[in-house]
């Protein structure tokens, strides 16, 4: 039988670890990683007018507009490396309409994974982010430090990582979660983020190796 790629959707509040642990996920598993707010920042560094427009909603903490979004997550999906690889989506559906645009497609994930973190936690994780312009690592001041003084150096802060800003971002994400998980309840996975981040993927590993074992075992068996 031709392998299944498979097909990992993660959700979390801002800075629960999604892309920390999409980097491992990515790593074990060989899926394409793709980023909604990623693609967004891309296209605000082109200095197109759809950049433009997205920017103003970021800076807001709000939902960028659909019309942008979901062009951009679609096109991504449609690239022949992710039929081959199987694909890890991150911040994407964020709302029940985008959720429907993958749903009118047909496109559904064998698992969505949803980080459960503490919001005092949150706070703390924003504010102490930073990114490596050169590999596009995430560090935290605390959490997973510089290797050396010369990464240390060159490390930056996303515009949106302050402490007023995410708070607008949580209430985004509040007032949209739930309609979002009402359509993925079957496949639902939660995870305790308030732990490390190697013990946080100590238990999605569990999960996704189980959905592959599954796999494997219906397949001998048809
Ligand atoms: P997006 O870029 O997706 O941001 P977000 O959802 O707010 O999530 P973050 O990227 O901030 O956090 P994360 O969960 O990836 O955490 P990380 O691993 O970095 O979206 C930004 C904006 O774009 C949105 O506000 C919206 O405007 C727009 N947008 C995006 N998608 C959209 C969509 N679908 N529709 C419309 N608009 C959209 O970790 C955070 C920090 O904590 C790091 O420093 C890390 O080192 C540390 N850390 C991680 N895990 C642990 C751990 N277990 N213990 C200790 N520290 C940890």
């Amino acid at each position: 039988a031709q392998k299944k790629s498979l097909k990992v959707m993660i959700a979390g509040a801002p800075a629960s670890g999604k892309g920390t642990q999409c980097e491992l996920i990515k790593n074990k598993f060989g899926l394409v990683h793709i980023s909604a707010g990623d693609l967004l920042r891309a296209e605000i560094a082109t200095g197109s007018e759809n950049g433009k427009k997205a920017k103003e909603f970021m800076e807001k903490g709000m939902l960028v507009p659909d019309e942008i979004v979901v062009m951009m997550v679609k096109e991504r999906l449609m690239k022949p490396d992710v039929e081959q690889n199987g694909w890890l989506l991150d911040g994407y559906p964020r709302s029940l309409s985008q959720a429907m645009a993958l749903e009118n497609l047909g496109i559904r994930p064998d698992v969505f994974i949803l980080l459960e973190v503490s919001d005092e936690l949150l706070v703390e994780r924003v504010v102490g982010r930073r990114l490596d312009p050169v590999t596009g690592k995430i560090y935290h001041l605390k959490y997973s430090p510089p290797e050396n003084e010369e990464i240390s150096s060159r490390l930056t802060q996303r515009f949106d990582d302050t402490e007023e800003k995410v708070k607008l971002r949580l209430k985004t994400h509040y007032q949209n979660v739930e309609s979002v998980i009402s359509l993925y309840e079957s496949v639902m996975f939660k995870v305790n983020g308030d732990v490390s981040k190697e013990e946080v993927f100590a238990e999605i590993d569990k999960g996704i190796s189980a959905i592959l074992e599954n796999e494997r075992t219906v397949d001998s068996a048809s």
